[in-house]
């Protein structure tokens, strides 16, 4: 296919990372999904299991990850309070050793990256409804620290390859996203576009 792309997804087994890989392979594209299945589960895709175009890799991405793609969409890490309340430490390496490992592959590799963030970057905010350049109101020791402050770190860390290393990214910072119908499209999946180099 012209403009078929090979395509990296984190965390690809959960709730938005299955609907990405979906769509990401209806338009054509070769779609590696890598998942350590935590709170993931290859049942949310089922319908992409004997497609040529989707590959599944069982791995955590606190570790290196060596392969070769065109572009990154790094979702991996778990998004509900329950989950990544029950193992803090492995909260904050998943979103910053994860970015580190990911923008590392994608300076390698020269390839484009998406980080999926999140409005909890912004704390208890005062602000109603909070703006890009708004910096929150956030607890550095409070049970959802591990989440708020990894995900702020990552955005850090995305930035600051982009502007030290000329790497092409996106940080979307995602609002409260539910339903098992939510078909994400990336003019509408998310409110908040950062960075469009
Ligand atoms: N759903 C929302 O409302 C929402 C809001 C803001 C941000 N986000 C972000 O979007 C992304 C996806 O969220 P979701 O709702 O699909 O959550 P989810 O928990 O359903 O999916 C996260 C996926 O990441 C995988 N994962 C977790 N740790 C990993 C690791 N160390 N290595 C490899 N895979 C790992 C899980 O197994 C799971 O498949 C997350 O980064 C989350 O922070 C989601």
């Amino acid at each position: 296919m012209k403009n078929q792309k090979k395509i990296l997804v984190t965390g690809g087994a959960g709730f938005l990372g299955s609907h990405l890989c979906k769509l990401l392979v209806s338009e054509g594209h070769d779609v590696l999904c890598v998942d350590n299945f935590y709170t993931g589960n290859k049942k949310n895709l089922e319908e992409l299991r004997d497609n040529p175009l989707f590959e599944i890799i069982r791995h955590d991405v606190t570790f290196p990850l060596y392969v070769e793609v065109d572009e990154i969409y790094n979702l991996a890490c778990p998004a509900s309070p329950v989950h990544y309340q029950h193992d803090p430490v492995q909260t904050t390496k998943t979103s910053v050793h994860g970015a580190i490992n990911m923008l590392g592959l994608a300076k390698r590799l020269n390839a484009k990256i998406l980080q999926a963030s999140t409005s909890e970057i912004y704390g208890d905010p005062e602000v109603h409804p909070q703006t890009e350049d708004y910096r929150g109101r956030v607890n550095i020791l409070g049970p959802r620290a591990c989440y708020d402050e990894g995900k702020r770190c990552a955005e850090t860390l995305f930035h600051d390859y982009h502007i030290q290393h000329n790497l092409r990214i996106k940080i979307m910072r995602i609002f409260n996203t539910y339903g098992p119908t939510c078909i994400p499209t990336m003019a509408g999946w998310f409110p908040i576009l950062l960075f469009r180099p």
